[in-house]
């Protein structure tokens, strides 16, 4: 990290952390932050879903919430950018405060209950933003929905035609019984709405379902049956925990997801778990806890095609990515892969 980014994020770090957050959206947006590009090499391109990604390291969903930045995101050297969630009416979300930096267990506790600008508005910013790598969508459902199942797909028809992909996110922890959509018939229906809507689109964009690390073994089970059954393109594995083991930090009981570090091993242990369950039939995209290249290595041995990441930001600020990117490249060529694709899983036994 360079002084100046120190310097930043020790000033953001004085700051109430909403505030902080929307801080560096606007100083992105504005183009006050230095933008490498994406990192790439034969070894890091990767095809995922369809997806040419120039490295495999995403920024994942709820940073940019509206899509305010996408342009910059993309430049800031992810191989690429998951915006949203999105709801199909715009919502404030639940009271401030609402997160809550843990930074002795480097980690976060976001209760933001999907505060959004609504489908309409972010898809028209999607459709204005200069983009250089591929960007998704995550789909999200109204608080006050009479049929949250029935959001997903609304939102998808609404701003499919301005993002590469879309995530169905079931798994948020803050909006009331949303997990329970996670259960195999409502996840069956579901999916094959979003599906329904993906297909009606000029241009079908892959579908990927992001689950909870919280599920047990039984339903890790139905949620890979469904996810093989219904022709989605993907899983993301995993969003926040309720989990709150081993945690130092005053703020360690607040209510809502807990990100960052300590979400690290359950969230591979999830995705090997899935890896094993899906055999190979489905890329996985493996989030949670990752804060070096180390830890991205270890996902893509667990059985990640792909990664993503956001807490680790907030501690190491954005030139991590790049930091992460180069070194998950060294890792693979002193492993002796020739690409990305060649390690997906070769680790997996360790997690399980
Ligand atoms: C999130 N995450 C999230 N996920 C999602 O699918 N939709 C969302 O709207 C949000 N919003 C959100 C807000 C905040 C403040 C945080 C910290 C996280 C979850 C996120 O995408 C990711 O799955 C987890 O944070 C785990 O990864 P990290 O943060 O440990 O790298």
């Amino acid at each position: 990290m360079r002084l100046v980014e120190r310097a930043g994020l020790a000033a953001l770090h004085r700051l109430d952390p909403e505030t902080a957050h929307g801080l560096s959206l606007r100083a992105l947006a504005a183009g006050l932050v230095p933008l490498p590009g994406a990192v790439t090499s034969p070894r890091l391109a990767t095809l995922l879903a369809g997806l040419d990604l120039p490295n495999p390291v995403g920024l994942a969903a709820g940073y940019d919430k509206n899509a305010e930045a996408v342009g910059p995101l993309t430049r800031a050297g992810f191989g690429f950018v998951e915006v949203g969630a999105a709801t199909p009416l715009p919502q404030p979300g639940n009271s401030r405060p609402r997160l809550f930096r843990l930074p002795e267990d480097r980690a976060v506790i976001n209760r933001f209950g999907f505060n959004n600008d609504g489908a309409e508005a972010i898809a028209a910013r999607l459709a204005r933003a200069d983009r250089r790598v591929p960007v998704g969508l995550n789909l999200g459902a109204n608080k006050t929905s009479e049929d949250r199942a029935a959001d997903f797909a609304r939102v998808l028809a609404i701003a499919g035609p301005h993002v590469d992909f879309a995530t169905v996110n079931v798994s948020s922890p803050n909006t009331e019984r949303l997990r329970e959509l996670q259960g195999k018939a409502a996840l069956a229906a579901l999916l094959a709405g979003v599906l329904a809507a993906r297909d009606g689109l000029a241009r079908p964009v892959p579908v990927f379902l992001k689950i909870a690390p919280d599920l047990t073994e039984a339903e890790l089970e139905d949620v890979a049956g469904v996810a093989l059954a219904s022709g989605i393109d993907g899983i993301i594995a995993t969003n926040t925990t309720l989990a709150r083991d081993g945690l130092k930090s005053r703020r360690r009981t607040e209510a809502g997801g807990l990100s960052g570090v300590p979400l690290f091993a359950r969230s591979t242990r999830v995705l090997a778990r899935l890896s094993l369950l899906t055999g190979g039939r489905l890329p996985l995209i493996g989030v949670g806890g990752i804060a070096s290249a180390e830890d991205a290595w270890q996902k893509i041995r667990a059985g990640a095609s792909a990664v993503q990441l956001y807490t680790a930001m907030v501690y190491g600020g954005l030139s991590l990515v790049a930091e992460i990117t180069r070194g998950l490249d060294a890792r693979l060529a002193r492993e002796g892969f020739a690409t990305v694709a060649d390690a997906v899983g070769t680790g997996r036994e360790d997690w399980l």
